[in-house]
């Protein structure tokens, strides 16, 4: 508190600040190559305007992380002392030296209109033609096509900033980014006439085999029936994409699937780049139905905020970005939030997914478990592509949050299209160096070079994924993908966190090193593997394994686990 204070009187000193020009001396920040499913579409017009964004460093990154180390680890004598807003942005807001330090160069260069955005004010925008961002960045801005797709970008293959301002500098955005469109779940078949069985069982119902119910997740994962009691204990789901949840397919869902939650449950709606959510039955989203009837009709009595990330994003990535700015900023942030959309790691560039990396890195350390779909193309990456080395989904690789594979069949074996691998862009966190060297001692000599043998392991924990019965559009019908894990996976943490709070304690937070404290609070996977790039892919184990991770979670086991 007594940081922003101090802040603010600095802040607005700044604009009487006038800056002698300097001659600078740059030094490339960023570089690639162009990636193989880009091509080259020629020269964009020179007076074209670009909104570009600068990242700037925050005041005390590493602090910020090692609070969430602190709040987030079992035994710790911070543990559960999750931040507020103002102290987590006392750590992620840039420093006014730093604000001051780019805005002067900034304004060297004539561009004056420069605005503060993002949850800590850490980004700068402004526009510029792109003759000038060519000649400030020592850049290359040009026109790309996605091959056989329908994304179109202006990007350079490298740019530069001022040697004396790389302490003060992130990224500049869009730069280095070749960021295809994100996929969601994929539709299986309709569900036969056959099955419907709500009654809990001890152990789940053979028709569980064929079409996963939330009874089916009840039965296998132990997850309570009963309604929830703390109405402020929330579940949030983002949605990309325009893809929208229908209000009369919850109602349908709820009626046929969980008759414990009231038919007329809804979601709370949050808008971020203009999302809208317009329920007429031709907009039913496969994605957002599957995620908001897994999580309202599964964690019965938890609310669940939709967070509608529309169109209209600005930020080179499909509204990833526009999101936590979003969420981050919120004075009371939801305990859990899923997302169950995801892309290629090597697609976003190493500035900007750090830069993503550590907006879950700030939300864990509020307190909230941050959940990702781990991806559906094995080994191959986040969705299914021939590649000669095994390709590492984001943001599953970001050590800050928990990735969540799939299984199938109720003698659980891990779906083979779960991605699953290591990442080469983040190191392996502490919390998983033990399970993974394990693993990684059994895999022994099989795959040289094809995987990052220190890479951050990923996913962290599994849940069913194949044949999950939604309603959609009035019908009946299977969604298969990660996809669904991760609201199942999202629903077991807010009924513990329900009880938590109705204890008196704080909610679980950021979840992984808890999670690989207690191993045998999850159904070890053994079986199954996830081929892809030519090759047969990780196949799962004794222990942690790249495709179904610790396993799939036993309510009473974590519940115990977490002291409640
Ligand atoms: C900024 O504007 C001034 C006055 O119009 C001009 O003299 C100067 O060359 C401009 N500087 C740049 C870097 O464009
Ligand atoms: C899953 O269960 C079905 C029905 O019992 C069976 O036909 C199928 O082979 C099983 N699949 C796997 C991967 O075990
Ligand atoms: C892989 O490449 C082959 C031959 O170029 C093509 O037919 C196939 O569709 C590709 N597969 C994927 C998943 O991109
Ligand atoms: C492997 O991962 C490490 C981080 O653990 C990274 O520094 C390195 O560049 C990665 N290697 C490749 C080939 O991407």
């Amino acid at each position: 508190m007594v940081h922003l204070t101090f802040y603010a009187a600095l802040l607005s000193g700044i604009a009487t600040t006038i800056a002698a020009p300097t001659r600078r001396s740059m030094v490339v920040h960023e570089s690639r190559e162009l990636p193989l499913y880009f091509a080259h579409a020629g020269a964009p017009n020179p007076d074209t305007t670009l909104n570009l964004r600068i990242a700037l460093t925050a005041n005390d990154r590493n602090g910020l992380e090692q609070k969430l180390w602190d709040v987030s680890t079992p035994g710790s004598a911070l543990y559960g002392q999750h931040l507020s807003f103002d102290e987590t942005k006392a750590f992620a807001a840039p420093h006014p030296d730093t604000v001051q330090a780019v805005t002067s160069w900034l304004n060297e260069n004539n561009i004056t209109s420069v605005s503060t955005s993002g949850a800590f004010d850490e980004w700068l925008k402004f526009s510029v033609p792109v003759s000038t961002a060519n000649s400030l960045f020592n850049a290359n801005y040009q026109l790309y096509t996605e091959i056989g797709g329908p994304t179109q970008l202006t990007r350079t293959l490298a740019y530069s900033i001022p040697a004396d301002l790389q302490q003060h500098i992130n990224l500049i955005h869009p730069s280095t980014d070749f960021v295809r469109q994100i996929k969601g779940a994929k539709l299986g078949g309709p569900v036969p006439n056959s099955n419907s069985n709500t009654a809990r069982a001890l152990a789940a119902p053979a028709s569980c085999n064929s079409v996963v119910t939330p009874a089916c997740l009840q039965a296998m994962y132990g997850i309570p029936t009963t309604k929830a009691t703390q109405t402020k204990n929330t579940i949030g789901v983002t949605g990309f994409v325009d893809e929208w949840p229908q209000t009369a397919d919850m109602a349908a869902f709820l009626t046929k699937l969980n008759t414990a939650v009231p038919s007329d449950t809804l979601w709370t709606e949050k808008n971020v780049d203009f999302g809208v959510d317009p329920q007429h039955p031709g907009d039913a989203g496969l994605e957002a139905n599957l995620d908001t009837q897994y999580t309202i009709g599964l964690a019965n009595g938890v609310p669940v905020t939709y967070y509608s990330v529309g169109l209209g994003f600005t930020d080179g990535i499909e509204g990833f970005l526009d999101v936590m700015n979003f969420f981050n900023a919120l004075p009371t942030p939801d305990n859990v939030l899923t997302t169950s959309y995801g892309l290629d790691e090597a697609s976003i560039s190493t500035s900007l997914a750090n830069q993503l990396c550590d907006a879950y890195m700030a939300a864990g350390a509020r307190g909230v478990s941050v959940l990702f779909a781990s991806g559906d193309g094995g080994v191959a990456g986040a969705q299914s592509q021939n590649c000669t080395t095994f390709q590492p989904a984001f943001p599953s690789g970001c050590p800050f949050l928990t990735s969540v594979g799939a299984t199938q069949n109720t003698t659980e074996t891990a779906a083979s299209f779960t991605s699953g691998g290591f990442s080469n862009y983040w190191t392996r966190p502490s919390y998983q160096t033990a399970a993974v060297n394990e693993y990684l001692s059994t895999l022994g000599e099989t795959y040289p070079g094809l995987y990052n043998n220190t890479g951050r392991g990923f996913p962290d924990v599994s849940a069913q994924g194949i044949n999950v019965e939604i309603i959609n559009a009035g019908e009946s019908i299977t969604a298969i993908g990660t996809s669904c894990s991760s609201p199942i996976f999202a629903s077991v943490i807010g009924l513990i966190n329900d009880r938590l709070i109705a204890a008196k304690k704080p909610p679980l937070g950021f979840l992984n090193p808890f999670l690989y404290a207690n191993p045998s609070a999850f159904t070890d996977i053994t079986t199954g593997e996830n081929p892809g790039c030519g090759t047969n892919g990780f196949s799962a184990g004794v222990g942690w394994d790249p495709i179904s991770g610790l396993g799939t979670p036993l309510f009473d086991k974590l519940l115990a686990a977490a002291g409640v």
